[in-house]
């Protein structure tokens, strides 16, 4: 029996809530398909944490992160008491970068028994995958403040796109959508206004498709592209997308499939030099905390795409683990019971426990 080491880190406000459904959920799958989790509780990366000691993590993070096959992540952010850039910077930005995890893969899907926003779509019918650049682009630390407190002051952020975190995301999504049935590609871009960095990006995915010609691809600037996703998301199959544009892209996407309460994430190192971090797209919620009410879906799929990526995303039990927590998952938003994001009044625990009885095929 394979035993994997799971780091689990639950953050701050509804993170610590919808963790433990998200464990609850790999204990029957652990007793079922006979897979081994070895969780090594973290308290750390929370403001709770950083309100004692002035920061996010202890100095020796990455030591007692050695070993973890993978992070099982809820959510970070108290910004009442924790500016955001310092509780993010300082914990989930850190791991994204010093763990190379340079692709966050974020499925949208609509599920039956979900009603969207949008009218008259079913289940089914908006089913993609958004692939985010997941270390550079946008998201940068070089930059400034000048002259702060006069009249010529001045602030610069830069925008970093390398060619090598530039054609790596390009080619993982490609690889995806070649693996699908669909075998569609949509890069967005902002080649019109963004004069400099996104023409080249443009390149780079041109170079990268020409290595897919069963692929079909085009590229949309990220304007147009948000009102498709709302007009006709149906369309889309893989989305490929910088930093900033992906994060825009993965609260819209989940957005029209009813909430993001459903939204999970994989912020992958797909080489496996470093541990893969599984959490869900939303944040802490701090108008919903301490109430045991959010979705607990986005953590428990979410884990579930960890199962998966620890088993090499093949067939095995792992594959299995996975599966089955979908099945569960896909029952529950059939049949309830449904959180308030989702119209209904069942409590996450509720929620959480109803998706782990299915699974243990109660
Ligand atoms: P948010 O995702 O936390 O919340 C946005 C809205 O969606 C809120 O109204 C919230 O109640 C609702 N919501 C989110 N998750 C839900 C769920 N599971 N069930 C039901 N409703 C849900 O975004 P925000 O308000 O912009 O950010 C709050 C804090 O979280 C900030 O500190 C922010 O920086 C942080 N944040 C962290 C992450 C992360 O850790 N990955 C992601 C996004 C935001
Ligand atoms: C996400 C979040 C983060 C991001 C924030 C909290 C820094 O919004 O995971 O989508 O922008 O990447
Ligand atoms: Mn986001």
């Amino acid at each position: 029996k394979k035993t994997y080491r799971i780091a689990v880190i639950p953050g701050d406000g509804i993170g610590v809530e919808v963790m433990p459904e998200a464990l609850r959920a790999l204990d029957v799958v652990s007793q079922r398909f006979d897979i081994g989790f070895d969780y090594q509780h973290i308290e750390w990366a929370s403001c709770d944490y950083y309100m004692k000691h002035r920061q996010m993590m202890p100095d020796d993070w990455k030591e007692q992160l050695k070993g973890a096959d993978a992070i099982l992540f809820g959510a970070v952010g108290w910004p009442a008491t924790v500016p955001d850039h310092i509780s993010l910077w300082g914990s989930l930005l850190k791991f994204r970068r010093e763990f190379d995890q340079y692709i966050n893969l974020r499925p949208a899907r609509l599920f039956e028994g979900v009603p969207s926003p949008l009218a008259n779509r079913k289940a089914g019918d908006i089913d993609f995958m958004i692939v985010r650049e997941n270390t550079e682009g946008e998201y940068s630390s070089v930059g400034g403040v000048m002259y702060e407190g006069t009249e010529r002051e001045v602030v610069m952020q830069q925008s970093i796109f390398s060619r090598h975190g530039t054609e790596r995301v390009l080619k993982y999504a490609f690889d995806l959508a070649q693996r699908r049935a669909a075998k569609k590609i949509t890069v967005a871009t902002k080649s019109n206004g963004i004069a400099i960095s996104m023409p080249w990006w443009d390149a780079r995915a041109a170079e990268v498709a020409a290595q897919y010609p069963d692929v079909a691809w085009d590229k949309q600037h990220i304007d147009i592209l948000c009102a498709r996703f709302v007009m006709n998301p149906d369309r889309f199959d893989v989305v490929v997308a910088s930093n900033l544009f992906g994060d825009i892209l993965s609260d819209l996407g989940p957005a029209c499939t009813g909430t993001i309460g459903l939204a999970p994430s994989g912020n992958l190192n797909p080489e496996r030099k470093f541990p893969s971090l599984f959490e869900p797209v939303h944040g802490s919620a701090p108008d919903i905390a301490g109430k045991n009410i959010a979705n607990p879906v986005a953590m428990i799929w979410s884990a579930a795409m960890m199962v998966d990526f620890l088993g090499g995303n093949v067939a095995g039990p792992e594959r299995d683990a996975h599966d089955a927590i979908l099945a569960a998952i896909e029952d529950v938003l059939k049949k309830g019971p449904h959180t308030g994001d989702l119209g209904g009044k069942a409590s996450t625990t509720e929620v959480g426990m109803a998706i782990s009885e299915r699974l243990a095929g109660a």
